[in-house]
Parts: structure tokens; C-alpha cells; sequence
């Protein structure tokens, strides 16, 4: 997969553009306070449905569940592990927020696909992979496969 690029949200493709937009949905159901600071994701599996995760943090703080891995969880708890892309939208403006390194090694587990990260004023859009987030990635086996 080819290295990370910024692209204009106006220029993505529409299915890129509706899975953005659902991670902005399920960034609204953030339970996050906490940190007050809201994430939301959207993974579309290879059959072309979404699934809209959002971070659930805990008084147990290290509890907490990121808004990528709730969708992943979502969509394998549903019998699919072949995905097509994840979108994440914080609240910021200024600075892209990427993915944890627990969400990256968890985001390779299911294969290298494109991961579009997105300011909360959408504009431009950071589009990278699960492999360019986590190079040399742990890995037993490809689940995706
Ligand atoms: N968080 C995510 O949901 N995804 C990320 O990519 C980074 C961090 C959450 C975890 C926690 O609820 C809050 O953001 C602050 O760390």
C-alpha cells in the first residue's frame, strides 16, 4: 500500500466520503467523560456495510475502549473480518488524531487496508494504511484471509 497522502474530503471517492461521515455519526455517542475528548470510527467490511464505533471510557480508566476497536469489535462479533477501509474522526481541528498503538496492532490483525483520519472540520484528509501505522507489526497469522 502505497504511502500516507493528505486528500481534500470534496475529492475522495462517495464511499470514502460516507464512511467518514458515519464516523462523525458515531463520534456523537461517545462516552468520554473522562477526557471529554470524543472519537469516532467506521469500518466498511468487504460486503459494503459500516460499522460505527466511538470510544467508551470507564471510572476504571484503563478500561476504556477506543472508537476503532469498538467498530472492529462490532463488525467481527457480527462474522465479518474482511474489511475494506476504517475512517476515525476526533474532536480536533488543528492536528490529525492517530490511532493508538493497541488500535494499530489491532487494525493489522485484520489485513493492510487504508485508513483515512480526518480533523473534525473534515477539510483535508490523512490517508494512511494498517501496515504504514504499525511497520513490522506482530503477527501469527492473517485472520483477514
Ligand atoms: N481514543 C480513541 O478512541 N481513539 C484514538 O485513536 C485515540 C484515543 C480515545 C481513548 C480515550 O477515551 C480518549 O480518546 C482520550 O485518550
Amino acid at each position: 500500500m502505497s504511502a500516507a497522502k493528505l486528500i481534500e474530503f470534496n475529492s475522495l471517492d462517495a464511499d470514502i466520503q460516507e464512511l467518514i461521515m458515519a464516523s462523525v455519526e458515531a463520534r456523537n455517542y461517545s462516552y468520554s467523560p473522562y477526557s471529554n475528548f470524543k472519537v469516532g470510527a467506521a469500518l466498511r467490511s468487504e460486503d459494503g456495510i459500516i460499522y460505527k464505533g466511538c470510544n467508551i471510557e470507564n471510572s476504571s480508566y484503563s478500561v476504556t475502549i477506543c472508537a476503532e476497536r469498538t467498530a472492529i469489535a462490532k463488525a467481527v462479533s457480527e462474522g465479518k473480518k474482511k474489511f475494506v477501509a476504517l475512517a476515525t474522526v476526533a474532536d480536533m481541528d488543528k492536528i490529525f488524531v492517530t490511532p493508538c498503538g493497541v488500535c494499530r496492532q489491532t487494525i493489522y490483525e485484520f489485513g493492510d487496508i487504508p485508513v483515512y483520519l480526518t480533523k473534525s472540520t473534515l477539510g483535508t484528509v490523512l490517508v494512511t494504511s494498517a501496515k504504514e501505522l504499525l511497520p513490522f507489526g506482530f503477527h501469527l497469522q492473517d485472520a483477514s484471509a
